[in-house]
């Protein structure tokens, strides 16, 4: 099929070039001139495993092109708008801004009869809004609701092999026509059996931002008994394997430590309270601002926890910090909790040094202060204290023996209660972690 994406970051840019491996002949459309030069060149302009080797094979079979000319788009069939949809500056609700555009200057290039997808995340509302401002434009054009659960760091294969593959449709026969286009460009996924939910327009949008909700108030949840344990002398990594056996618990996203950061979870929980809120029905998701708080006390008492090993003396105190992505095998720093902890720890006084695999060049951009290292041996010489913030492969697999060797204080916090606590002990570290003894 003729596929258009419009707006390549993490989710556009996979979704092109997956939907050019399933075999379509694919168009991604972009305002920024660079993104689109380094994937015309099959470069991802973001890391994220595989999609360099993706964008490689699809670019050179000339499935996917890519333009930041939306008149580009004419001759697709189905249109995916993938554009952002940022927290506000003024709020908490959604910036719809990106998504607004793309539709009224989509309806422009639109071939007779083309299905509109919206796969952005978006408050409940919105599709039923475009699809009436369309339905006024182009009464031929007809819109879905796809949305996206791709993970970073397994984006590629979250889109080539999704949980289940929801539609937003609208009534009747404009809906069934909608779903055969859908079924047409998702036709090799469906035949390898993967679940197909079709629903209304705010149910599809609902299912977006419940699966998230869900996610942050799990991982909120063990958070809560870190602190539980905390107060009480337990220990919150057995307490999660011990409530995890429990199948209908399950062990999954129970991983205590700094918590949830990123571009999805934390504006989506507060762009849906405040969505909440509009349509009258706060009262059911005020839990969130809970579920909110309690993530970002994590990072409070992280710094805590750091002053209290430095025995209150923060000020020119070098403090190395392991991680600055808001999670291994992404170089995303958005709402990074790893890089929140430095910045505070740095405005306390700490001299810090950040160094993480892939995130220096984004850490930097939004945190120029601090001290980047790209060797994690030198990172990690003459530390006072040494914080694991991000749980990256070879954080994990760190000898504490060498390590010992290299910095000034064997103390380590481990904030994603990723270290094994005896081999660090055994080395003669001082090892503290949240939610644990
Ligand atoms: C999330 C959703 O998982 C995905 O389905 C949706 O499409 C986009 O948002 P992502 O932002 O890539 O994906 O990250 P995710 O793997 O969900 O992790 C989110 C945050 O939670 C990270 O900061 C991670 O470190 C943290 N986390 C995750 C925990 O603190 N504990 C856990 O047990 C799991």
């Amino acid at each position: 099929m003729q596929i258009s994406v419009i707006g390549l970051g993490y989710l556009g840019a996979v979704h092109a070039a997956s939907m050019a491996k399933l075999g379509h002949d694919v168009v991604g459309v972009d305002v920024d001139a660079d993104r689109v030069d380094a994937l015309a060149a099959g470069k991802a302009p973001f890391f994220e495993p595989g999609l360099d080797e993706l964008l490689t094979e699809v670019t050179g079979t000339g499935r996917l092109t890519v333009s930041t000319d939306l008149a580009d788009v004419a001759a697709a069939q189905v249109h995916f708008v993938c554009v952002g949809t940022p927290q506000r500056t003024d709020g908490q609700a959604a910036d719809l801004t990106a998504v607004d555009a793309a539709f009224s200057d989509l309806v422009e290039h639109l071939a007779h009869g083309a299905v509109v997808v919206g796969k952005s995340t978006v408050p409940v509302g919105t599709a039923q809004r475009l699809a009436d401002q369309m339905a006024a434009a182009r009464p031929d054009a007809l819109l879905a609701w796809n949305p996206e659960f791709l993970r970073e760091g397994f984006a590629v294969q979250d889109t080539l092999r999704p949980d289940r593959l929801v539609y937003g449709v609208a009534d009747g026969a404009a809906g069934e026509r909608a779903t055969a286009a859908l079924d047409g460009v998702y036709a090799a996924l469906l035949a390898d059996g993967v679940p197909r939910i079709v629903a209304d327009y705010p149910t599809a949008e609902l299912v977006k931002v419940a699966a998230n909700s869900f996610l942050a108030t799990k991982i909120s949840f063990i958070n809560a008994m870190a602190e539980l344990c905390e107060a009480a002398g337990g220990d919150v990594a057995r307490l999660a394997d011990a409530i995890g056996y429990d199948a209908r618990i399950g062990r999954r996203f129970l991983n205590a430590g700094l918590g949830f950061g990123g571009g999805c979870l934390p504006k989506d929980i507060r762009a849906f309270r405040a969505r909440a809120e509009e349509l009258g029905a706060g009262d059911a998701v005020a839990f969130l601002g809970e579920v909110d708080a309690i993530n970002t006390r994590r990072r409070a008492r992280m710094v805590d926890l750091a002053v209290e090993v430095l025995g209150g003396m923060v000020e020119s105190a070098e403090v190395t910090v392991l991680g600055a992505a808001f999670k291994p095998d992404s170089d995303d720093v958005r709402d990074s909790p790893a890089l929140d902890v430095a910045a505070r720890l740095a405005e306390l006084g700490a001299v810090v040094t950040v160094h993480d695999p892939q995130a220096i060049d984004n850490a930097r951009a939004k945190q120029p202060h601090l001290h980047y290292e790209r060797d994690l041996e030198a990172a990690l010489a003459g530390a006072d204290a040494l914080l694991v913030l991000t749980e990256w492969e070879q954080y994990r697999e760190l000898d504490p023996e060498r390590a010992g060797t290299l910095v000034a204080q064997r103390t380590v916090l481990d904030g994603r209660n990723a270290l094994s606590r005896s081999a660090w002990t055994a080395a003669g570290w001082q090892y503290r972690a949240l939610g644990r003894r």
